[in-house]
């Protein structure tokens, strides 16, 4: 594979969004941070619109002077560039039944995850721009590191090239909103859902394995529930491993660990093959389970409703409760509830 393309600001023209006016639909963790971001870069105010239902995201949107319309109709109909910037499970019909129909036929839809437009979950009509900036943070962070003039790392694409200058287009966009600053990646729609699915069903749950076998293994061993919890993670031991691992590489880190700790990891990385493990991942990635066929997408599509429901109907209440009933998980409990106690006896 050659090395991706990467953007900076040099590369995009502000030109190719000149005059254009912004609807964002959504005003939560990047609806906020990218809408501020956009104005600071030099968009009027009068520029812009947050298309939000009414709800607490509408009033901060309104308490930051910026105008909101809470009828999508009259939103879309607006709209040059569009933002869809509401969660990914409630994009299809929303955006479908409530935008798409009265969006005009140059509009080009930024996208700031590949899910719904990899699994072709939105209706585009095909002389529409569809364009991906996928901040690979959260908002907070998007706006906070714009503010600081830093910049922070993002995906893009171009998924439909409606108009014929949707590059030009989506790196302004980019640039815009503050992603061109250290450098925009050029990805797809189906690298991204494949990288963030793949995290999230394969990566991450063998590392929470990994965590709580580990815990029994020790617990077993007579280590106690405080000692271990500080020690795997609530020391912050993990979270700096990482930082560093950002700052001056993943293998690099060690280096600060003390010779013993060096050996036993890298020796200990080094003589577990991995091939189950490997296995495992190709499986989620390509088959049965999951990830670049779209069964994922449809099966998870099944519940997505019963995901607002309340108490044990919701399938993700019922995965925490079975989760927190882990060795772990209480352990965890009766370590938090005895800190908590302990500080209001000393205090
Ligand atoms: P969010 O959960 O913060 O969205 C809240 C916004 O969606 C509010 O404006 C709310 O009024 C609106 N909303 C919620 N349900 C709605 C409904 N049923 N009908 C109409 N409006 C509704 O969303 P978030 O996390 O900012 O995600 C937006 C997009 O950004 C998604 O595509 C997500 O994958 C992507 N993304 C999110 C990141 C994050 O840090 N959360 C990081 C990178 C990308």
């Amino acid at each position: 594979m050659p090395a991706a393309k990467i953007y900076y600001d040099s590369d995009a023209d502000l030109s190719a969004v000149e005059g254009k006016h912004y609807v964002f639909l959504g005003f939560g963790n990047q609806g906020a941070a990218q809408a501020q971001n956009l104005r600071d870069s030099g968009i009027p105010n009068d520029k812009i619109l947050i298309a939000n239902r009414e709800d607490h995201y509408a009033e901060d949107a309104k308490s930051k002077g910026f105008t909101v319309e809470h009828d999508f109709s009259k939103a879309a109909a607006v709209a040059d560039v569009l933002f869809l910037l509401i969660p990914d499970q409630v994009q299809p019909r929303v955006f479908n039944t409530q935008f798409a129909p009265n969006l005009k036929e140059s509009v080009t839809i930024v996208i700031a995850s590949g899910y719904n437009v990899f699994y072709k979950l939105l209706n585009f009509s095909p002389k529409q721009d569809v364009v991906m900036a996928a901040p690979r943070m959260i908002g907070s962070s998007v706006r906070t590191l714009y503010v600081k003039g830093s910049g922070f790392p993002c995906f893009v694409s171009v998924e439909q090239d409606g108009t014929g200058n949707a590059h030009a287009i989506s790196l302004a966009i980019a640039r815009l909103i503050g992603a061109t600053k250290t450098g925009a990646i050029a990805s797809s729609a189906r690298e991204e859902t494949a990288m963030d699915l793949f995290a999230e069903q394969a990566l991450w749950p063998t590392i929470i394995m990994a965590f709580r076998e580990a815990f029994s293994v020790l617990k077993e061993a007579g280590c106690s529930d405080e000692a271990l919890v500080y020690e795997m993670w609530m020391s912050r031991e993990p979270a700096e491993i990482f930082e560093r691992a950002a700052d001056e590489g993943f293998i690099e880190q060690l280096k600060h660990h003390s010779p013993t700790s060096q050996f036993g990891q890298l020796s200990g990385a080094l003589s577990l093959d991995g091939k189950s493990t490997k296995e495992w991942f190709q499986h989620i990635l390509h088959n049965q389970a999951c990830v670049l066929n779209g069964k994922f997408c449809k099966e998870f599509s099944k519940i997505e409703d019963d995901l607002e429901k309340e108490g044990p109907e919701n399938p993700l209440n019922e995965l925490y409760r079975r989760s927190e009933a882990s060795e772990l998980g209480q352990a965890e409990k009766r370590v938090r509830q005895r800190l908590a106690e302990s500080a209001a006896k000393s205090s």
